[in-house]
């Protein structure tokens, strides 16, 4: 059966830095509805994995608004703290979403393992999964990745969240140092968004 493409969306997300790279990801043509005056408070994030809460939340947003939903849930994973804080990067920046806080617990946290770790290259990625909810309960669900490394300090202002500490591999800038559209081309959440694309 031919897809069949889908002409409006509601975002699901209150995160205003995710809310702008989606918006940018779409295609022009598409009428997007999204949730920026916080008028739908965001649900619990009760899942234990990605896929988990990205379902979770598309499938919220588009019980409340009757729409075809699209969220996100990402995060980063530092090897060396055991993948944290992966499905829990939001809660690291406290209840404000202060993400300089969360940054510093990053640093705090690694220094716990390696004192000596400014001097080593950790590994890290940025994982994202895209789920699209369709108000008569059908779903498909997306993961994207990329992998990098953690910058031994925080480095630039553009972007959101933990940015400024991400190296990307083969680059020298940090995803914070770098042009948000240089970022939306190569980050997770284009990765995933590349395997959904057909139903635009
Ligand atoms: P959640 O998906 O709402 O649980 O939040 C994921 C958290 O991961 C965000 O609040 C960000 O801190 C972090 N995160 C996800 N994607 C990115 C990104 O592209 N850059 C920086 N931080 C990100």
């Amino acid at each position: 059966m031919p897809i069949k493409k889908i002409k409006e969306i509601f975002i699901g997300s209150n995160n205003k830095g995710k809310l702008k790279e989606i918006a940018d990801l779409l295609p022009k043509s598409l009428k997007i509805y999204s949730n920026l005056e916080d008028k739908i408070p965001s649900p619990i994030e009760t899942g234990t994995t990605f896929k988990q809460n990205s379902l979770l939340k598309a499938k919220y947003f588009s019980e409340k608004t009757n729409k075809i939903c699209m969220s996100d849930d990402s995060g980063i994973e530092i090897d060396i703290l055991d993948k944290a804080p992966g499905v829990y990067s939001a809660d690291w920046s406290g209840k404000k979403r202060n993400f300089n806080l969360a940054i510093r617990k990053v640093f705090r946290e690694i220094s716990k393992k390696d004192n000596n770790w400014k001097k080593k290259s950790l590994s890290a990625r940025f994982i994202c999964v895209l789920t699209i909810y369709w108000p008569n309960g059908k779903f498909v669900s997306k993961i994207g990745k990329i992998d990098g490394r953690i910058s031994n300090m925080k480095r630039g202002k553009n972007g959101f969240g933990y940015d400024p500490i991400f190296i990307p591999k083969g680059k020298r800038l940090t995803f914070g140092e770098m042009e948000p559209n240089k970022k939306y081309r190569i980050d997770h959440r284009y990765n995933a968004f590349k395997k959904i694309k057909k139903y635009f």
